[in-house]
């Protein structure tokens, strides 16, 4: 069945200036609260020598990781790919990171190739793929096609002034190398009171003025982002309160919005060019009607024995 671009997915990866800036944290969280206003997620976590997405948000269940996704990626469609991800929250999905230390493949082509084709299979499966990139992800060779090919890039950095130095040349590099309809924005994670670079400095540094609306600013947040992880849950399921879940929760809040508004443009546009009640808004195989709630989807497949049940039954 023809994939109908108004029910593919929008695309969000999210890169660190540096190691340790909070990348895996926010696209967890970012991911978790997302499926919070009813959007359904798929996250992809592409750190695959040390990812640890499935820490965050469901160790115990986690299924499946990328590596056993691009063994198959030959014959990799969104039916095999469902049987593949593992449910997190009724409408959250991830692909996790291989749990043992994985080295990328040998061929790059082969790789980059791989990685494309996994993020737009996802993106037939859910309304948000979000992708927790790697340290280097601009660098590396594997992953140009699909630095080029995501619709939105956040890049994440802490007042620190390595990350801040760091920040500044990944900035300049979304800039040029991503063409101009591509989004870049930036997110200022772990602020507080004493940081050794105040915001307004951090984001004069990389040229963006204070009107400019491609960048937020997220507290540090120690207690609460430490606990959460510690238990393999979002802060915002955990303590909806604290003022980081809540800037990520604003964060999902603006995403969601923004994919609703261009839905509803798509779908003024398609009526408009093919009339009503054609087969035009069919979405793909096994996705919901968009505005559908998410939590109306299918039950997720719950358990350690069932998803190596279904993966054998497609990979063998
Ligand atoms: N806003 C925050 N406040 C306090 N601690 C935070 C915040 N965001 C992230 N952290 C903590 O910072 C540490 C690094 O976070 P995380 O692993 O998400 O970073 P990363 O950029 O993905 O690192 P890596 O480069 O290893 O992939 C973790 O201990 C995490 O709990
Ligand atoms: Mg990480």
């Amino acid at each position: 069945m023809p994939v109908n671009t108004m029910h593919t997915a929008n695309t969000l990866g999210l890169a660190g200036a540096k190691g340790g800036v909070g990348t895996t944290a926010l696209a967890c969280n970012l991911a978790w609260a997302l499926a919070q206003q009813d959007q359904r997620v798929v996250l992809l976590d592409l750190d695959v020598r040390t990812g640890q997405a499935a820490l965050h948000l469901c160790e115990r269940n986690a299924g499946p990781t990328v590596h056993e996704a691009l063994q198959v990626i030959e014959r990799l469609d969104s039916t095999l790919l469902d049987t593949l991800l593992t449910p997190c929250s009724p409408a959250l999905r991830l692909l996790p990171a291989p749990r043992n230390w994985w080295a990328w493949p040998e061929e790059p082509d082969r790789n980059a190739e791989g990685l494309l084709k996994l993020v737009r299979t996802a993106s037939e499966l859910a309304d948000w793929v979000l992708v927790d990139l790697p340290k280097g992800a601009m660098t590396h060779e594997g992953l140009a096609p699909l630095m080029q090919h995501l619709q939105e890039v956040a890049l994440v950095t802490e007042p620190t002034l390595p990350a801040t130095f760091n920040a500044r040349w990944a900035w300049q590099w979304l800039q040029e190398q991503r063409g101009p309809s591509r989004t870049h924005s930036l997110v200022l994670n772990k602020m507080h009171k004493a940081c050794t670079v105040p915001g307004h400095q951090l984001r004069r540094t990389l040229g963006l003025g204070d009107d400019d609306t491609a960048w937020r600013e997220l507290p540090r947040s120690d207690a609460a982002v430490a606990q959460a992880s510690y238990q393999g849950q979002a802060v915002g399921a955990l303590t909806p309160k604290d003022p980081w879940a809540r800037g990520v929760s604003q964060w999902a809040a603006e995403l969601a919005a923004r994919r609703t508004a261009q839905l509803a443009n798509t779908a003024e546009h398609t009526s408009d060019a093919v009339g009503p009640n054609t087969a035009s808004d069919e979405g793909p195989a096994g996705a919901a009607p968009t505005g559908q709630p998410a939590s109306t989807l299918a039950p997720p497949l719950w358990g350690r024995g069932a998803w190596r049940e279904r993966l054998m039954r497609w990979a063998t």
